[in-house]
């Protein structure tokens, strides 16, 4: 709350300047439409925006990994497997998780790889390493930025687990340090990259929706059996000081790419409402923790944003209820929907389709399609950057069932082609600062929030989402 407290004293202060928005009774500056405006920092002198942004060819990406705890333990083996890639570095505060990341790799001749422990600061020597090009983070939410800011203060490129930041000022500080050192920062959401979605991108893209007019993403994931899990308790701990959408990444992050955001539209404004803490307590009486029933979190989180473009936006979190585990990916277009949860579907226009006669009786004036006939018509826009191989590498991997090994093929893949990534800076910025954003929102009320534009004014140069590949690559055949 603190974080949100000094944003706001920032944003006071800066509207104030500008002399743009009026002041409300609860001393905070909204626009005239009455949505809360939080600042947007001056771009420092002599920086530039990180659209499309390339850094210089890699033979190999040598890689240092922060954090090797459940996830990182599995990027470990994932990276160790990825073409073109090494891992030159391991870190963690406990030096058994190092050992144990060394000696997995050792076991399959792996060749050296250093190792650093003992502190929250241990990473610091790995980022000051002179032969290692990308930083993968891997920490607790807490510790991402502060490793992230230093891999790139000391030319590393980072990547960073999610969500990477949890306050607006992070995710300025983020923007800034990759648009002054030109190197990229990538958020690893690894659900963009899952083969629903990819194949949902690709017909959304040739069209099949029409114009995309409402999506939908959640994070709804019974943590109960995972909790007592997190190195010193940290995710019941952030959970319990931080109200708001606290992880949207997961379901927020494929539809934004739908939506082609920063790529020709973008976000607005947003409003939030949170449950009460039901379940919260619970999980702090038993783990043995502090002060239970001041507990930030709501069980249930809602947010609505509206875009540039007229379009809205749902993303709902619960991780404390036990209800199946969803990602909603819902996309509502003019002519076309898709859904993956509960079960995957598509829905199209009867004129799409070779129809069926209507079914007066039982309301249905569209074609559902699921099972086979959902394969028939996904296996009609095949996503650029799978081959057969490659899904069936991917699958073997794994990772979430292949799609995390997607992620980091991708991101070796365009580093070592000089290519921009697939999520650049601002994608990262977009999408983690909705957990600030909705906290603003609930405690004011559930007042309308403007989302600020981190690319600060260049959100228009692309025309929607696109995936690079090298010269002679082409779609389908990224090697
Ligand atoms: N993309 C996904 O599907 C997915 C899935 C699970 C977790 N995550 C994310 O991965 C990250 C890690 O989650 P986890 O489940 O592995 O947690 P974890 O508690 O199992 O591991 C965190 C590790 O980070 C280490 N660490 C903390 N601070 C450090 C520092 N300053 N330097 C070095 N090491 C440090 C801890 O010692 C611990 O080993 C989180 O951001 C989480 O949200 C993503």
């Amino acid at each position: 709350m603190k974080k949100i407290f000094s944003a706001l004293a920032i944003a006071a202060i800066a509207l104030m300047a500008a002399g743009c928005c009026s002041k409300t009774e609860g001393g905070f500056k909204k626009n005239s439409e009455g949505a809360i405006v939080t600042p947007v920092p001056a771009r420092p002198a002599g920086q530039t925006d990180v659209i499309g942004l390339v850094t210089p060819k890699l033979e190999t990406v040598r890689i240092g990994i922060v954090g090797l705890g459940m996830r990182g333990s599995g990027a470990v083996t994932r990276l160790s497997r990825v073409p073109g890639a090494k891992i030159v570095a391991v870190c963690d505060v406990e030096a058994d998780r190092v050992e144990k990341a060394k000696k997995a790799l050792a076991d399959r001749e792996y060749g050296e790889v250093a190792g650093y422990s003992g502190s929250t600061e241990a990473f610091k020597e790995l980022c000051e390493r002179d032969d290692i090009d990308l930083v993968y983070v891997c920490t607790d939410w807490v510790h991402h930025v502060p490793v992230a800011l230093y891999a790139m203060e000391h030319g590393k490129n980072a990547a960073i687990e999610v969500p990477s930041a949890y306050s607006l000022e992070d995710c300025w500080a983020l923007v800034n340090m990759s648009e002054k050192t030109r190197l990229h920062c990538m958020i690893l959401e690894n659900c963009c990259y899952d083969f629903f979605e990819l194949s949902t991108l690709e017909m959304a893209k040739q069209g099949v929706f029409g114009d995309i007019v409402h999506v939908e993403g959640s994070y709804n994931h019974n943590l109960d059996p995972f909790w007592h899990e997190y190195w010193q308790n940290w995710r019941l701990d952030f959970n319990q000081k931080h109200r708001g959408d606290v992880y949207p990444t997961h379901g927020f992050g494929p539809i934004c790419q739908v939506l082609g955001i920063h790529r020709g539209d973008k976000l607005n404004t947003l409003v939030a409402m949170d449950t009460k803490a039901f379940n919260g307590p619970k999980h702090v009486r038993a783990q043995g923790g502090q002060d239970p029933d001041n507990f930030a979190n709501g069980d249930v989180t809602t947010t609505m944003i509206r875009t540039e473009k007229g379009r809205s936006i749902l993303i709902e979190h619960d991780v404390m209820n036990p209800r199946p585990y969803s990602r909603m990916y819902q996309v509502v277009g003019t002519d076309g929907y898709a859904a993956k949860y509960p079960v995957q579907q598509y829905c199209l226009r009867r004129e799409f389709l070779n129809g069926e006669p209507i079914d007066y009786s039982n309301l249905k004036g569209e074609r559902t399609l699921m099972g086979e006939a959902l394969a028939e018509l996904q296996a009609k826009y095949p996503c650029p950057i799978l081959t057969e191989d490659f899904v069936n590498l991917a699958k073997e991997v794994g990772g979430h069932g292949g799609m995390d090994f997607i992620m980091d093929y991708r991101l070796v893949y365009c580093l070592r082609n000089g290519l921009p990534l697939d999520m650049d800076v601002y994608d990262l910025a977009e999408w983690c600062s909705i957990g600030e954003l909705s906290a603003i929102s609930m405690e004011n009320g559930n007042a309308p929030v403007v989302v600020p534009d981190f690319t600060r004014g260049a959100w228009n140069k692309l025309n929607g989402f696109s995936y690079a590949f090298a010269p002679g690559d082409g779609p389908a055949a990224a090697k």
